[in-house]
């Protein structure tokens, strides 16, 4: 049967919110764990509780009576600790903090060292499985906030065109994200301990460029190649100098991981879409998203 009652931890950020407003839109009761208590964004209909994480009791109380807890905090290492309140709390189903690259089909994506923490998380959960179950959901990049953030193409200055610009990627918006982790909820028992794979779109760096160039005939692309090899080789040097730049590393991880061959980034053919009601986007949608991108 279908959790009706859900939390979620971590609403108030750059993803919470597409996912607290499709559960409401879609009749969930939601209840919202939030540190800050900066709330004021979410719809009316949820209920806020203010927890601080740095206590089990605060967060089991808050999640006493909920089916299903989704986490989508970016601190990883503190993923345990909620899993261990959600269990005692009698929690049923845990969603982890996942959302991005294909931490779970691929051992290159395993391995590289910003996704250590969602790593152990998935273990930990694994380790618990027969006290509450899980559903990793991997979106790849967010559709939107990759066009906005020009890491998809950047069409208010300079693309930087991955190795050659023309693999083949999965991405997903982030309103098809909330469908996703509803589509969870509805099916309980299809995606209970394993991980799901939605994607908006499969697209190239190209691809997107060449519609930019069709929606706006003017636009003229400026880019830069980059050879994500070389990006990957840098990227730990910079782990290992002393007084190294750690985010500029992690962020390039996270670059290799969206773009680079072999890092199982493309679930096109594969995927749970129609289980989860995601539909993707026909072409002209795709264009109309593209032009609101300039
Ligand atoms: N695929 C992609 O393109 C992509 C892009 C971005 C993020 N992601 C993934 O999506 C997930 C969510 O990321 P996000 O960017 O939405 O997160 P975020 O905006 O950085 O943070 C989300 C919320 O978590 C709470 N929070 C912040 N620091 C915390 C801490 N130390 N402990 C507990 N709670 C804390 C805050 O909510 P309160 O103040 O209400 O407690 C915050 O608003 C992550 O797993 C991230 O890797 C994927």
């Amino acid at each position: 049967m279908a959790f009706r009652k859900v939390a979620i931890a971590g609403a108030t950020g750059n993803l919470g919110p597409s996912i607290v407003n499709e559960l409401v839109n879609q009749g969930f009761e939601v209840t919202v764990l939030s540190s800050s208590g900066n709330t004021s964004a979410l719809p009316s209909a949820v209920k806020v509780i203010k927890v601080d994480y740095s206590s089990q009791d605060s967060v089991v109380s808050a999640l006493r009576g909920q089916e299903a807890f989704i986490s989508t905090i970016p601190k990883h290492d503190q993923q345990p600790a909620l899993i261990d309140a959600a269990i005692a709390a009698g929690v049923q189903r845990f969603i982890p903090s996942e959302f991005g690259s294909n931490t779970i089909g691929n051992e290159k994506v395993r391995a590289l060292p910003v996704f250590a923490g969602k790593v152990k998380t998935q273990e930990y959960l694994r380790s618990k499985q027969d006290q509450i179950s899980y559903t990793f959901l991997i979106t790849g990049l967010f559709l939107d906030w990759g066009l906005n953030l020009g890491w998809l193409a950047n069409l208010k200055g300079k693309t930087d065109i991955n190795d050659n610009g023309d693999s083949v990627h999965s991405f997903t918006l982030l309103t098809d994200i909330g469908r996703a982790v509803a589509g969870v909820l509805k099916h309980p028992e299809e995606t209970k301990n394993r991980g799901v794979y939605v994607q908006t779109a499969a697209l190239s760096q190209n691809q997107v460029l060449k519609i930019a160039g069709k929606v706006k005939p003017e636009f003229k692309a400026e880019t830069e190649q980059v050879d994500l090899a070389e990006v990957e080789k840098n990227a730990y040097a910079e782990l290992k100098k002393d007084g190294g730049n750690i985010g500029l590393a992690m962020v390039s991880f996270i670059k290799i991981s969206i773009f680079k061959e072999g890092y199982g980034n493309l679930w096109d053919e594969k995927n749970d879409n129609e289980l989860l009601g995601v539909k993707g986007l026909s072409s002209s949608e795709l264009e109309d998203l593209v032009a609101k991108s300039f």
